[in-house]
């Protein structure tokens, strides 16, 4: 999502400092934004001059330091609450106090990262969906703490960025994800119960519903690792059955088979 997100930000005339826990891993990312604007161009969507622009106002590094300058910050760490609580607080630290710290969390609780600052009115969420370029919804996520200047400025930020905000409670899932992942683990359900193969439910569900994807190429785009840790997330919140995750999709986890990340999930994905 970090990829996504900074080129949907930097197409968007923004500067961007693209965070990573190393020099490598931010210069991989950098490297995966400029894949995708190449292939904008190749396609004519994009010009040369667009896309080197756009580049020209990124910068990788593995500093959180460097974001001593910063506006806003766009969180999208792995989904687990303890890694996000203690990044948050060193965010706190590190940017100047008029910025407004966002997280791109898919299910956790927003207010929990907001306490772990001296500003929990500048800390809301913003929710991308992936591929972040093509997607147009952001679910901007208001917690108890949050101001209205800030949640009218995420607002602005987001509808700049060419998004169509919507405003969500602090709730896990919030709209998208409450409704989609019952239906994607229902499907891992059914493939469990031999029901039919992946293929002919992912066909079944773009024939006959029209989606543009079916669950199980859907779930290895998402991720494995982090569709279980968002139904997790809404078992935890809700108690609901419909969000206990089925066992296959937990033991795909176990063994490394992530989706288009890993190379495998439900399909295989060649490097
Ligand atoms: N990055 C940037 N652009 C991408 C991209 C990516 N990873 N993948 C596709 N695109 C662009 C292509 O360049 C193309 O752009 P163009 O129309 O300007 O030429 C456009 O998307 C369509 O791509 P393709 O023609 O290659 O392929 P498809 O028509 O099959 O579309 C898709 C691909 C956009 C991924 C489409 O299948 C789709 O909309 N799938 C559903 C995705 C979805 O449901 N996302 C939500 C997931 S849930 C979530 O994110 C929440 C989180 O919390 C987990």
């Amino acid at each position: 999502m970090g990829s996504g997100i900074a080129e949907t930000v930097a197409v968007s005339g923004f500067t961007v400092v693209l965070r990573s826990r190393t020099q490598s891993a931010a210069d991989a990312t950098v490297a995966s934004l400029e894949q995708s604007l190449n292939r904008k161009v190749e396609k004519g969507k994009r010009t040369d001059t667009e896309r080197d622009e756009a580049l020209a106002r990124v910068t990788a590094t593995s500093e959180l330091a460097a974001l001593e300058d910063v506006d806003l910050v766009i969180e999208s760490v792995v989904e687990d609450i303890d890694v996000k609580k203690e990044l948050f607080s060193r965010l706190d630290r590190v940017t100047p106090d008029h910025a407004i710290l966002a997280t791109n969390t898919s299910t956790l609780p927003v207010v929990e990262l907001a306490m772990q600052t001296s500003r929990p009115d500048k800390v809301c969420g913003l929710h991308f969906f992936n591929p972040a370029p093509v997607m147009d919804l952001v679910e901007l996520v208001n917690p108890l703490t949050a101001s209205d200047e800030t949640i009218s400025a995420a607002r602005l930020f987001a509808e700049e960025c060419g998004k169509t905000p919507i405003e969500v409670k602090d709730q896990a899932g919030f709209i998208v994800n409450a409704l989609l992942f019952p239906y994607l683990n229902n499907a891992v359900r059914l493939y469990e119960q031999r029901m039919a193969s992946v293929d002919d439910i992912d066909t079944a569900m773009r024939g006959g519903c029209g989606f543009p994807m079916g669950p199980f190429a859907l779930l290895d785009l998402v991720g494995l690792d982090t569709s279980l840790a968002i139904l997790d997330a809404l078992y935890d919140e809700f108690r609901d059955p419909n969000y206990a995750a089925v066992p296959l999709l937990r033991r795909m986890v176990t063994a490394e088979l992530l989706g288009r990340k890993s190379g495998r999930g439900f399909f295989d994905y060649p490097k």
